[in-house]
């Protein structure tokens, strides 16, 4: 291994520097600057028929969810890093992970003390016979207590606690997080242990230091959820032993992190068969077929106050366009309208398959139209008002039949499937009309 320059770099910020200076011109940060030596080239290389093939096995967590989600379980050696928001329950997850972990394992937790942990390991019921506890935070006191129990799971919450002494910087440093990473990622490959380590999100989304671990390590899984939901969602954003499509999916109780094998009727809301602004959406998350109420709701904007447009699981940009497609193509005219649309459950909706439903559920709540609520609606808008193609439609269809649903309406190249009826349309406008949402104009039409 080379690097490509040896000099100085800010151990905060990450920025290089020519010659020393007492602060960093790219971060203000002073006495951050550290020498970045390139180490010896020993021009190691050898002939890849030599290398060793044998992929190891995932070790399964027996937390099904997350196995689903990491194709099977941890592999010895690998190295997790766990993102997620403050509180969302990511060292509820991984402390369950590690109680039920055949083998001894280590915790590393910074954030709370071993009294604080136990305390919590008891109220989830679990086993913590040969779950070790640390509140040593340094990489040199890890890998004492790693060598001291020889783990086969070390579990480090989190990684922006933990610090290099050889390193000048903070804790939660870009330079130390790194660092830290590195040198934990090391010695976990060496040792054939696996790692996970928890990354604290930032608002934006990164994982703090600007993605400097996601490259170091196998698998990045993000833990996500509304906090006023109790519903929870576990994915692999990357994952090098196998696909990033699965979600895994919780609930968060009393005791702890429950696994929901079956989402059937998490995000539908309960009530009667017909309803004004509620349409349901057999959406896809990876490959999970998930039923999902979207809500609408529209009323009349307070005199000279600018038009509202609020969303909740839903994407404000997306629904712009939503709107102005209804205004142009579908005759629903928004504006002088404050607009909420939110989905049942706390669950994100991000794929275009759901935009029609969406449409419809404001197109319901503005005509005062109630929809069926026995029929699904699927498809995809495009600016011309024309309803698109969505991807893997069986599965959709096939999971609305099982839960009940009878109708559908869908894009026109949908093929059929048995048991529930399709409605294929080509227009938001012939969608609408199928689903007995008069435009108001046509109606004040028929009323006069
Ligand atoms: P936590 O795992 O500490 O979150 P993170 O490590 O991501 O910051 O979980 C925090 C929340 O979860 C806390 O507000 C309380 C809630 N919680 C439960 O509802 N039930 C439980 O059994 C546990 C342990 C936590
Ligand atoms: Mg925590």
């Amino acid at each position: 291994m080379s690097r490509a320059t040896s000099g100085l770099v800010c151990s905060a910020c990450g920025a290089a520097h020519a010659k020393w200076a007492g602060r960093c011109t790219a971060c203000d940060g002073w006495n951050t600057l550290v020498d970045h030596t390139a180490p010896r080239l020993t021009g190691d290389v050898e002939r890849l028929r030599d290398v060793r093939s044998d992929a190891s096995e995932p070790r399964p967590t027996t937390i099904s969810e997350v196995d689903r989600v990491l194709g099977g379980g941890l592999v010895p050696g690998s190295v997790t890093l766990l993102g997620g928001e403050p509180g969302i329950g990511k060292s509820t997850l991984l402390l369950q992970v590690l109680g039920c972990w055949p083998g001894p394992c280590l915790y590393v937790s910074a954030e709370e003390n071993p009294h604080q942990v136990r305390v919590r390991a008891d109220r989830l019921s679990l086993d913590t016979r040969s779950v070790w506890v640390t509140a040593h935070t340094t990489v040199p006191e890890i890998l004492a207590a790693v060598d001291r129990i020889e783990p086969t799971l070390v579990v480090v919450d989190s990684i922006q606690t933990v610090s290099d002494p050889t390193v000048a910087s903070l804790p939660g440093s870009i330079g130390q997080v790194r660092q830290c990473a590195q040198i934990l990622v090391g010695e976990a490959k060496r040792r054939g242990v696996a790692l996970v380590m928890i990354g604290h999100v930032t608002k934006d989304g990164a994982i703090a230091g600007p993605r400097v671990l996601e490259h170091v390590v196998d698998t990045v899984m993000s833990f996500e959820g509304d906090r006023h939901h109790a519903l929870r969602l576990l994915r692999a954003v990357k994952h090098r032993f196998g696909a990033t499509n699965e979600l895994g999916l919780f609930e968060m109780t009393e005791l702890g992190l429950v696994g929901v094998p079956d989402a059937a009727r998490l995000f539908l809301a309960d009530g009667s068969a017909r309803r004004t602004g509620s349409v349901v959406v057999p959406a896809l998350d990876g490959t999970r077929p998930l039923l999902v109420e979207t809500q609408s709701l529209t009323i009349r904007s307070p005199p000279n106050a600018p038009a509202r447009r609020t969303t909740q699981g839903l994407d404000a940009g997306r629904l712009a366009m939503l709107l102005a497609v209804l205004d142009r193509h579908g005759g629903f005219h928004l504006g002088g309208h404050d607009v909420y649309a939110s989905t049942v459950g706390g669950v994100r909706l991000s794929e275009p398959g759901t935009d029609l439903a969406v449409a419809a559920a404001v197109a319901s709540s503005l005509a005062n139209s109630p929809v069926d609520a026995r029929t699904v609606v699927i498809g995809e808008l495009g600016l011309g008002g024309e309803v698109r193609h969505v991807v893997q439609p069986n599965r959709r269809l096939e999971e609305a039949r099982r839960l009940g649903f009878e109708r559908a309406v869908v894009p026109v190249a949908t093929p059929a499937i048995s048991g529930i009826e399709l409605v294929r349309v080509c227009h938001i406008s012939d969608a609408l009309h199928v689903l007995g949402i008069d435009e108001p104009a046509r109606r004040n039409r028929a009323a006069s």
